[in-house]
């Protein structure tokens, strides 16, 4: 993993009671927990700013959420504002227990009670007919909600600590890589909102899926941490909106959040798929071509790939033949070759299947569709 000196930022660290927590003007309180087993107080603390209305950033087992109180218009309308989110793109309100969706959601069917019971808490978001109640803006004005129960410790105690139900995006700025890590947090929204809670790296590393059951068959609306073929091993047969496939250029996705450029670091990207050996040929060329207009080339390449370049910027994902070590490091991948100053990002694909689809849709979103298939 990719670090990244915040000496700077910390200029006045204290320990309290083995907790790191930074207290600067202007700066967001920063705390470090243990991933395991939070310290209740700095939960309590998360908790009851969540509660008042405040913005609070903390680890999921995705990525890192924004968190506000979902029944509060002003405070998720703080999350809009830190973000620099468009408005038309509705939030996902997280729970931390499973009775909690019947508050938000109507209409919770026999297929969902199986989905929450197979995945949850865990990566799975499920859009549902909304109930009355909820912030008008959590929703964007849809007639429906999505609620995910997460699998990471410290974001349940927090969330059941804030005693309503949170609404989070990712807690990145919008169009920039999610953070994986708590210094992609820090990078992204220091001073914009008003704790953050570094639980370490998330263990997925990619977003959660987002799975529309108010049709039928139910359809994917993002790909994400738990897979179709999982999902079919529940439910049967589940569509994919043709909007997210990575070919789609032209289609208007059905989650509105799918629309915008996303993932973006501020390197330009190209992605190369296919045959192993082809992508490896196919690279070699492209590194000599960019090298040859004066650019810095960067590579975010497997393993595999990576042990055959000499390269100075070389970032190293994680096997082909383990596509979720792969996603646990993307985005940091992306992120770190930005801050070594990269003009290019030349990025391996990976093939469909599994975790591959959630891997090449966000590639393909951070490319531009910049994709090359060899
Ligand atoms: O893993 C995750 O889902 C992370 C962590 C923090 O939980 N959250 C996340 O949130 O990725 P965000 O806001 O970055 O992405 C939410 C996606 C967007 O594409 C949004 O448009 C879609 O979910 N979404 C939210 N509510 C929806 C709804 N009612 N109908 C369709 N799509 C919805
Ligand atoms: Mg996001």
């Amino acid at each position: 993993m990719g670090t990244t000196n915040y000496g700077e930022i910390f200029t006045e660290r204290l320990e309290v009671r083995g907790v790191l927590v930074s207290m600067l003007d202007n700066n967001s309180v920063y705390i470090k927990v243990d991933s395991h087993n939070p310290d209740a107080e700095q939960v309590r603390r998360a908790g009851k700013i969540l509660q008042e209305g405040g913005l609070v950033a903390f680890p999921t087992e995705t990525v890192y959420g924004l968190g506000a109180n979902a029944l509060n218009p002003l405070a998720v309308a703080k999350i809009f504002t830190a973000k620099g989110r468009p408005s038309d793109n509705p939030l996902i309100v997280h729970i931390s227990e499973v009775r909690q969706v019947y508050d938000l959601a109507d209409d919770v069917t026999v297929p969902g009670q199986r989905l929450m019971e197979a995945f949850w808490p865990g990566p799975l978001t499920l859009v549902l007919p909304k109930k009355p109640g909820l912030s008008e803006n959590v929703t964007a004005g849809l007639d429906t909600v999505a609620v995910r129960m997460p699998g990471n410790k410290v974001a349940l105690e927090i969330i059941a600590a804030a005693g309503v139900p949170v609404a989070a995006p990712s807690a990145n700025r919008s169009g920039r890589p999610s953070p994986t890590i708590a210094e992609h947090v820090m990078h992204d929204l220091n001073g914009k909102v008003d704790l953050i809670v570094d639980g370490g790296p998330c263990n997925v590393g990619l977003e959660s899926t987002v799975l529309d059951i108010t049709s039928e068959p139910p359809v994917i609306l993002r790909p994400g941490g738990i897979t179709r073929e999982q999902l079919e091993g529940v439910l049967g047969h589940v569509e994919v909106d043709p909007a997210v496939s990575f070919d789609s250029e032209k289609l208007v996705p059905r989650s509105p959040g799918m629309k915008y450029t996303h993932y973006s670091p501020e390197a330009e990207v190209i992605v190369v798929t296919g045959d192993e050996k082809l992508t490896f040929e196919k690279i070699q060329y492209l590194i000599n071509e960019y090298k040859d207009k004066g650019k810095k080339v960067g590579l975010l390449v497997s393993d595999e790939i990576s042990r055959l370049f000499e390269l100075e910027l070389v970032y190293a994902t994680g096997s082909r033949n383990n596509l979720e070590t792969v996603a646990r490091s993307l985005f940091d991948g992306l992120r770190t070759l930005d801050s070594q100053g990269a003009d290019i990002i030349i990025a391996e694909g990976y093939p469909s299947g599994g975790m591959g689809d959630a891997l090449m849709n966000r590639l393909n979103k951070a490319a531009g569709h910049n994709i090359i298939t060899v």
